[in-house]
């Protein structure tokens, strides 16, 4: 087991790649605190991991709401003392072309997306700082890279988590916290069934494999880099795309 003794916060954990990463990171003996804006789907993942024989517990927390990571950090802290791995996986598309976006299309992205990724890292830094480790690893898309076609918003997150990333592994490394991000390409999850089947072949035909990801090849990259295997890696984004950004 690669996680035994950690415990773990996963936002966005009600399903799509959180809810895979959750299940992934029990299954190799984490304790996970499966969170999500959505109390019913969080009850639901959490359940199937105790009865799977893991331990997890269901926190409802908005990222954008600093309370309620407040609260949820103290209810983590009293139930398990620490928290080792937080993954910043919550996130959301909210696409339309520059010359049509509206304010709020902008600003629910970048507030989920940008701002939620901020609001649980600091929370989460200053307990990790004080238990002197841990390890943040967030979420982020070949289209922090590359951008793409009607997603200034999206883009504009993604390519800030990046950077983000890359600043706290330099600030934070010195009280061993490291910071890490994953890229994925398109993913098959709730998300991408918004989109049309022609933009999903699309990338399928840019990735060198020929394929989409699956919500367990990003699961299995958070594992990776939330284990001690990854004890030296920091700072880095991880394309988990299938090579359609090389
Ligand atoms: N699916 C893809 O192709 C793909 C590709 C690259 C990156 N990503 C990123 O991976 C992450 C997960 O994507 P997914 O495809 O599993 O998405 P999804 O839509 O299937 O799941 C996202 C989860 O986040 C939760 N969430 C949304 N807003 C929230 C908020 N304010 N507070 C707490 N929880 C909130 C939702 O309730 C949902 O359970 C996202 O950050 C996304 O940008 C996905």
């Amino acid at each position: 087991m690669r996680l035994k003794n950690q415990t773990a916060w996963i936002t966005g954990a009600g399903r799509g790649i959180g809810a895979e990463t959750a299940k992934t990171f029990a299954r190799e003996g984490a304790t996970v605190v499966v969170s999500d804006m959505n109390q019913a789907d969080v009850d639901i993942i959490s359940r199937e991991i105790n009865e799977a024989g893991g331990t997890s517990m269901a926190v409802a927390v908005n990222v954008t709401d600093r309370h309620a990571i407040d609260a949820a950090l103290k209810q983590i802290v009293e139930t398990y003392e620490r928290v080792d791995i937080v993954v910043n996986n919550a996130g959301i598309t909210n696409d339309a072309q520059l010359l049509k976006m509206e304010e709020d299309q902008w600003d629910s992205v970048i507030d989920v997306n940008l701002k939620g990724i901020f609001n649980i890292s600091q929370a989460a830094a200053k307990q990790m700082k004080e238990q002197e480790g841990g390890v943040i690893l967030n979420a982020s898309s070949v289209v922090g890279t590359y951008g793409n076609f009607g997603q200034t918003n999206y883009a504009a997150a993604k390519w800030g988590v990046n950077g983000m990333t890359k600043t706290w592994a330099k600030e934070l490394g010195r009280f061993g916290i490291r910071v890490n991000a994953v890229a994925p390409g398109f993913v098959q999850t709730p998300m991408t069934e918004k989109m049309p089947q022609k933009v999903l072949d699309a990338m399928t035909d840019k990735s060198v494999l020929k394929d989409l990801a699956t919500t367990e090849d990003i699961a299995n990259a958070y594992l990776f880099l939330a284990s001690k295997e990854a004890r030296f890696i920091t700072g880095e984004i991880l394309a988990v795309d299938g090579g359609v950004v090389i």
